[in-house]
């Protein structure tokens, strides 16, 4: 298939290029590099020695996009594209809504114009809100976000469904990520966030390699096993392979599917840096400091309709999220550079 990846320069997108390479497909990048460099993909043609069409564009700008699709016969989309800063979200919502819902409405309206059926969309757990009782179904009921961010997923999820309702031959697969952590085990590509990372893992891998003094545990007293809070952290790979899964499951249905991926087992914030340190040989400084802000004691997923309709499970462990991360960050301790 000739696979278009809206937003495939970022941290997602460019491992899923790579998934999507050595399975033998053709892949076609749109990235305004808002949030990425042209190095990341650079690299994924050194990890797959295979070509990718590039286009740098603004996917709100529909010109630009109706080019790239007059230039290629696309058989499905990723759309990866969107600002996920949650913090910036509440500050920024205009531009939040703006862009993460025009790059949705600009490549739907481009899949119709050009007869494309099938499209991918990178939603988040974080639509389930904060109401969910754990661990989460598909079948729950989305709202109760708590940033702009999040109801950006929750308005697309809508727009998307709505879209195939009305046009019957399109198939929608809507993936609501957990928690994705790690990298290529090639070291070559990987989580590169600008400024302080507001994720927990980009954090701990700055610590360790002396980026940063210590990591600020956001809270010891919450309602878990060990008093942190509990997260479905998924290697950023078995993530990649679960857009390979959908790709292939949009080709042969209609309609809409949601699919939860995570690993269905959560780890606490201490249980990441005992595993990071146990796993890398290094030291994680770090202090138990206030809740943050919006924080949900426990989330995790319910994996078992991605294995059954998908036939996708995830095959790494803890241990290798770490240390993937690790030799990513120890190879790149600048990330991919300047951007
Ligand atoms: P990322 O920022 O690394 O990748 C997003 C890419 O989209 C970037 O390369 C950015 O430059 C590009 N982009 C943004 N707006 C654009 C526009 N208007 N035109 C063209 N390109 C544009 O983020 P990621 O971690 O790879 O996440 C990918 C998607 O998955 C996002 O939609 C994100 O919300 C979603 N998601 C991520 C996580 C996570 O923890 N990383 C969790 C749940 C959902
Ligand atoms: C966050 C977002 C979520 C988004 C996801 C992926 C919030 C409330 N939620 O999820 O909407 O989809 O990122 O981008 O921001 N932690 C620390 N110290 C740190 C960083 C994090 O203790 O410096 C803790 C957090 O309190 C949390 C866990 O680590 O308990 C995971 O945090 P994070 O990586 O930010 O992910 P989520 O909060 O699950």
């Amino acid at each position: 298939m000739k696979v278009l990846l809206a937003g495939g320069a970022g941290y997602i997108g460019s491992h899923t290029a790579v998934e999507l390479l050595q399975a033998g497909h053709q892949v076609v990048v749109i990235d305004d590099y808002s949030n990425s460099c042209p190095e990341s993909l650079k690299r994924v043609k050194k990890i797959t020695g295979k070509d990718i069409k590039i286009y740098e564009a603004d996917i709100k700008r529909k010109d630009a996009i109706r080019r790239v699709f007059g230039e290629n016969q696309i058989d499905c989309i990723i759309h990866f594209a969107g600002l996920k800063a949650v913090g910036e979200s509440i500050k920024e919502p205009i531009r939040y809504y703006r862009n993460n819902i025009d790059t949705t409405l600009t490549l739907l309206e481009c899949m119709r114009g050009f007869g494309v059926k099938n499209i991918v969309f990178s939603s988040s757990a974080t639509v389930y809100g904060e109401k969910c009782t754990m661990p989460c179904l598909e079948t729950f009921g989305r709202g109760n976000c708590t940033n702009p961010y999040g109801w950006t997923k929750y308005m697309i999820e809508q727009i998307l469904e709505d879209t195939a309702k009305a046009h019957p031959d399109i198939s929608v697969v809507l993936l609501r990520y957990f928690n994705p952590v790690g990298a290529h085990a090639s070291g070559l590509i990987g989580e590169d966030p600008q400024g302080i990372p507001n994720n927990l893992m980009p954090y701990v891998t700055q610590v360790a390699v002396g980026k940063r003094e210590k990591l600020t545990v956001f809270g010891g007293d919450y309602a878990t096993p060990d008093g942190t809070c509990r997260r479905d952290f998924i290697h950023v790979m078995d993530l990649a392979n679960a857009h390979l899964k959908a790709i292939e499951y949009a080709a042969n249905h209609k309609g809409v599917e949601i699919f939860n991926v995570g690993t269905g087992k959560p780890y606490s914030v201490l249980e990441i840096i005992k595993t990071f340190e146990a796993a890398n040989g290094v030291k994680v400084n770090y202090e138990i400091g206030p809740r943050r802000d919006g924080d949900l004691p426990e989330v995790w997923a319910d994996a078992g309709k991605a294995a059954r309709l998908l036939g996708w499970q995830a095959h790494f462990n803890l241990a290798d999220m770490c240390r993937d991360a690790w030799c990513w960050q120890s190879k790149n301790p600048q990330g991919y550079g300047k951007h």
